[in-house]
């Protein structure tokens, strides 16, 4: 198990218990913590709605691929700290991870 920050689109943070042993990734961790993660595109690295921004950690991520970074640079709001969560799979290197809740809420 390992502990994330997550502050959502209204500044209230939150630290998580992730496990990183069970095959989630951090957008279905996000969702099971009832985040409102729209997740359109099922984790596919399309829809971007699982956009978040890393504020601290971001040295510990595994680099984005080619497909994500597609998919960022469709953003209006990207910037070089801004990942999709559902590309990234907790593991004991992202112990402490700070994130923030990017995409846009559900309407
Ligand atoms: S869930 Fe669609 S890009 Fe992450």
């Amino acid at each position: 198990m390992i502990n994330i920050t997550v502050e959502d689109r209204i500044g209230n943070r939150q630290d998580l218990d992730v496990p990183e042993d069970v095959g989630l990734n951090l957008m279905e961790v996000l969702k099971a913590y009832e985040y409102d993660i729209q997740a359109t595109c099922g984790g596919m690295g399309i829809c971007a709605t699982c956009h978040i921004e890393v504020l601290k950690g971001a040295e510990n991520l595994p680099d984005c691929n080619d497909n994500e970074l597609d998919t960022l640079d469709t953003l209006p709001d990207a910037d070089n700290n801004s990942r999709l969560a559902c590309q990234i799979r907790p593991n004991e290197d992202m112990e402490g991870l700070v994130i923030k809740i990017k995409a846009l809420q559900e309407v």
